[in-house]
């Protein structure tokens, strides 16, 4: 039941509220008696530790200037002392300059202490890794896009008509609220068939693989010869293998799946990061492959909303909701700072996860799940992603069109956020080499290649001809830099084309 006093506007009234505000800042100080020491003096010895570990949180940076210090009352009953002995410790701190007193307002952290310190490291940690010149990260959002005024409105509204038991410990599967939102969302926006029983709530689709290997893939998993290190490396810890499969522009070569393993890991809508999707006769022989052999599919849909130029091709997991786990998160959509993901699973598999996920594990932010489930049924979330492909749209246009003008054809379909720039395979330790001179953030394309690839041809990726290449997200420059960004990367790009086409532009 929703507790009308608190939405009412009455919180400030509340007398735990009256005596929080009393007690003031939660301080913690260590003041462990040293067992050896004889008792005498303990008293003492305990005033000489107080007085100790106030300076030292001050000096640390544990109380910063201006912190409001615990009424002598309530510190002295903390830990363990005369409230006179507290008050004469402080007394101490104010003439040495740690503490001041204001009238009216009790004792504070002066303003003067601490600053050189706490100033002078980060600034020194900053000076050690400059920003890049030229941010091409991978594949991030654009953070100013982020809808801030939707979301504190979401905030208000779940906050407000959140039940009182949306505060209590959650389930594991994540907030029914969040999954009936999703069922309908992903139906409608990707074509899933999910109904929120199927659903299990996650951080990310990082910790969703994470959960997937300890509790469901088996020995071995098929993998796409090129995909994120770090999903490969999550799979692995969770005690399963990797094989890879090549990739070509159909997507992955999937009649070349091996028979002996538990299945395979696909980015099917945008095969990341070569941007190619996969064909139909590809979709169809995979989900046959899966079902021949008792195998599973992991769909990791990342960005299946961002397409540019065509109707969106839906999820694979609606030819197979038997074989098919459909794994996405809201990290491209919205923002990685937000960590909510999601699974939907073939229904005789909820309950194992559930239980890999542990009985007081909900993962995922209760508060945020009910947050963006909001964004969701308000439309909000909708009209953001609307927005984001207008915007994400112009900006890979303007690299395809600023590449095209002299030579250059980024390959794979007009979707998501970042692009392949393709490069003679021997040139693309230089290039990397170089634009990390210029100050460039991006990445080669052999950093995503599996391990066990074969590297023939002078360099090229597995005998399939992917090549060389650069992998650059076009989300993250700023808007006032992205021009003079997209300027300076085809010059760089230029300087390593083998008849220099862009260069003479
Ligand atoms: C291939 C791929 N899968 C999934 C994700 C989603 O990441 P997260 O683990 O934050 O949900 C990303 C985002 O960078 C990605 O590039």
């Amino acid at each position: 039941m929703v507790d009308k006093s608190v939405n009412s506007g009455r919180v400030a009234t509340d007398p735990w509220d009256e005596v929080a505000r009393r007690l003031g800042t939660d301080l913690y100080l260590d003041l462990q008696p040293d067992p050896t020491a004889s008792p005498r003096g303990r008293g003492a010895r305990r005033r000489h530790s107080l007085a100790e570990a106030l300076r030292a949180a001050i000096d640390d940076g544990r109380l910063p200037a201006g912190t409001r210090l615990p009424p002598y009352r309530s510190l002295a009953a903390d830990v363990g002392l005369a409230r006179g002995t507290v008050a004469s410790v402080y007394q101490e701190l104010i003439a040495e300059g740690w503490l001041v007193a204001r009238q009216g307002s009790g004792t504070h952290v002066a303003d003067t202490v601490g600053r050189a310190r706490t100033d002078a490291e980060p600034t020194r940690a900053r000076a050690e890794l400059p920003p890049p010149r030229h941010n091409f990260a991978l594949g991030q959002p654009n953070s100013s896009l982020f809808p801030r005024a939707d979301w504190i409105a979401s905030t208000r509204r779940a906050i407000t008509e959140a039940p009182d038991d949306a505060f209590a410990p959650g389930h594991p599967q994540g907030t029914a609220r969040l999954r009936r939102s999703l069922a309908s969302y992903l139906a409608r926006a990707r074509g899933v068939r999910a109904e929120p029983e199927q659903i299990v709530l996650t951080t990310s689709v990082m910790s969703a693989l994470e959960l997937l290997s300890r509790s469901i893939f088996g020995d071995i998993l098929a993998v796409e010869s090129h995909g994120l290190p770090f999903h490969r490396q999550v799979i692995e810890r969770g005690g399963t293998s990797t094989v890879p499969v090549a990739i070509d522009t159909d997507g992955a070569v999937v009649d070349d799946l091996p028979d002996a393993v538990a299945g395979v890991l696909l980015t099917p809508s945008h095969q990341f990061p070569t941007g190619v999707s996969l064909s139909p006769p590809r979709r169809t022989a995979v989900i046959e492959w899966a079902r021949s052999g008792g195998r599973l599919i992991v769909e990791d849909d990342y960005d299946g909303e961002l397409r540019y130029d065509r109707e969106p091709v839906g999820a694979l997991q609606a030819l197979g909701p038997d074989v098919v786990i459909y794994a996405g998160s809201v990290s491209k959509s919205l923002s990685p700072a937000v960590r909510v993901g999601w699974l939907v699973l073939p229904p005789q598999l909820v309950d194992t996860m559930v239980w890999a996920k542990g009985i007081r594990e909900p993962d995922a932010s209760i508060v945020d799940q009910l947050v963006l489930a909001d964004l969701i049924d308000s439309g909000a979330y909708d009209r953001h992603i609307r927005r984001s492909r207008q915007y994400y749209r112009r900006r890979r246009d303007r690299i395809t069109g600023r590449l095209a003008r002299s030579g250059v054809r980024v390959p794979g379909i007009a979707a998501g956020l970042h692009a392949v720039i393709p490069l003679p395979a021997d040139s693309e330790s230089r290039v990397v080499a170089d634009a990390s001179r210029r100050g460039f953030a991006l990445a080669p394309l052999s950093f995503f290649r599996h391990p066990a690839c074969d590297v023939t041809d002078g360099g090229s990726a597995d005998g399939r001809g992917l090549g060389g290449g650069v992998v650059v997200g076009f989300g993250t420059p700023a808007a006032s830099a992205f021009a003079a960004d997209v300027e300076a990367l085809a010059d760089l790009v230029g300087d390593y084309l083998p008849n220099r086409r862009l260069r003479a532009e």
